[in-house]
């Protein structure tokens, strides 16, 4: 297939290029093969070449296309509380409104109904690479690949461990073995599909629901399958401080010491973590899935998304579904510049305004803009999330112009930039008219 159209994406970090006119080719796989801006030699005749064999998909004047995004953190069990249950902390939040939710999942029905709903309403807020952690359960976790690949969103799965009967109630409890035997399980189904769009994610949910026995098999595992390990890091006071009470050393260094901390591994907040937590994490390659909007929730806290990118860190940005009550990558793009904004030291009026907060903390929605789409798809190592040769082409399409839309263009005043700019910050699920996975059309129709 190839699509003609304006395309924003951002190649660099804080960096974005607007292709005007260009035609963007892809091979049968849905990867871009060439990116042909009008000016270059083969445009006109590349041009031709596909619409005569059918292939052309032009994009309608007015409208944009933008990769698509990477959401590095939703649970998906928890689609049916977003929005709820915010006001508490978390390891209340976990044992009375969480836990019983998730037990639910023994019902293949209820989690069909869930899980449906999640996908197309992730798909359709332009999200075409998830991240998920899904439950304790096989079969349940077995259905959310199988309605990801019947939907077309690409999907990282992991079945959720948790054996430590301190911390997990006894009704959503699972024994050391059937953690360990179950991560295999799920590893050994997700390759058996043979598909390239799931891939099967070690998920630890955490320390605290974790036995030493089940971390150090999941590290064991990790290491022999070489597949995605996602767990939760210094999230939230509670949780920081157990972690250093049973094991005497912060997430990142236990974590690190079950080998749960490699190139493949995503960890989720990463609120309090130090300059050496940040200098391991950096070392081992793992990445960061920041949550804006669930830390201000859960944590009252802000990740040092800054010092990180400066670090080197890979850094991406996740929903959080439902610690974060959105889920929409948007929603979390506005957070993240907003919060880098916020006031780390309390308010002091007499400062200037420069000097309040934390100096040089501030992102811009460029910055934003890279992180869920670009820097969601290297923290992950996957091919995605800009219009280069050898990504996918996952991409949404916006208009502008849609009838129930919140994006206010004028012609003779916004740039490029502007545009993109006013996406980022005003678009809504209405401007969001196709989404396409590997080339495929996911949501919208294709022309
Ligand atoms: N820590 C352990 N489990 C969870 C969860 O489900 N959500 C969040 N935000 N933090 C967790
Ligand atoms: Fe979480």
């Amino acid at each position: 297939r190839s699509f003609k159209g304006t395309f924003f994406h951002a190649p660099v970090c804080g960096g974005m290029e607007v292709l005007r006119d260009t035609l963007i080719r892809c091979d049968t796989e849905g990867r871009i093969l060439e990116v042909l801006r009008p000016h270059a030699p083969t445009y006109a005749a590349a041009l031709a070449e596909d619409r005569a064999a059918a292939r052309l998909e032009t994009l309608p004047k007015g409208t944009y296309a933008l990769p698509g995004f990477c959401d590095l953190h939703i649970h998906a069990p928890q689609w049916p509380q977003l929005g709820k249950a915010l006001d508490v902390p978390l390891e209340v939040w976990l044992q009375t409104h969480t836990f019983p939710l998730e037990a639910r999942y023994t019902d293949l029905s209820f989690a069909r109904r869930a899980y449906e709903g999640l996908v197309d309403d992730l798909l359709s807020n332009g999200t075409t690479t998830a991240l998920y952690f899904a439950t304790q359960h096989q079969d349940a976790t077995r259905l959310l690949a199988d309605i990801c690949l019947t939907k077309g969103q690409r999907a990282l799965i992991g079945k959720v461990a948790m054996d430590n009967p301190e911390q997990c109630p006894d009704f959503y409890v699972e024994s050391t073995d059937a953690a360990l035997r179950g991560t295999q399980a799920f590893i050994d189904h997700v390759r058996s599909l043979n598909s390239d769009r799931i891939k099967p994610v070690v998920t630890p949910r955490f320390i605290a629901s974790c036995t030493d026995a089940a971390l150090e098999g999941l590290g064991d595992i990790a290491r022999r399958c070489g597949c995605h390990v996602q767990t939760h890091c210094s999230e939230s006071d509670w949780e920081h401080n157990y972690v250093l009470d049973r094991h005497g050393r912060e997430d990142t260094d236990s974590l690190d010491r079950f080998g749960l901390l490699t190139r493949h591994t995503v960890l989720a907040h990463a609120n309090f973590i130090s300059d050496a937590n940040m200098q391991t994490i950096h070392e081992r390659g793992a990445g960061v899935a920041h949550c804006p909007l669930s830390n201000y929730y859960f944590s009252n806290a802000v990740f040092p998304l800054k010092r990180a990118l400066e670090k080197g860190v890979r850094v991406g940005l996740g929903t959080d579904i439902s610690g974060g009550p959105s889920s929409s990558i948007y929603d979390n793009m506005r957070w993240a510049v907003a919060s880098s904004r916020a006031l780390h030291d309390g308010v002091d009026a007499r400062l200037h305004w420069e000097n309040r907060g934390i100096r040089d903390s501030q992102i811009d929605w460029r910055t934003a803009f890279y992180l869920a789409t670009k820097g969601g798809g290297e923290a992950l190592d996957l091919p995605v999330g800009s219009f280069e040769p050898g990504r996918y082409f996952d991409a949404q399409l916006i208009d502008p112009q849609a009838a129930s839309g919140t994006i206010r263009l004028m012609d003779d005043l916004d740039s490029d930039a502007d545009v993109l700019q006013k996406i980022v910050y005003t678009a809504s699920k209405a401007n969001i008219a196709r989404v396409w996975v590997a080339a495929e059309c996911v949501v919208g129709e294709a022309r």
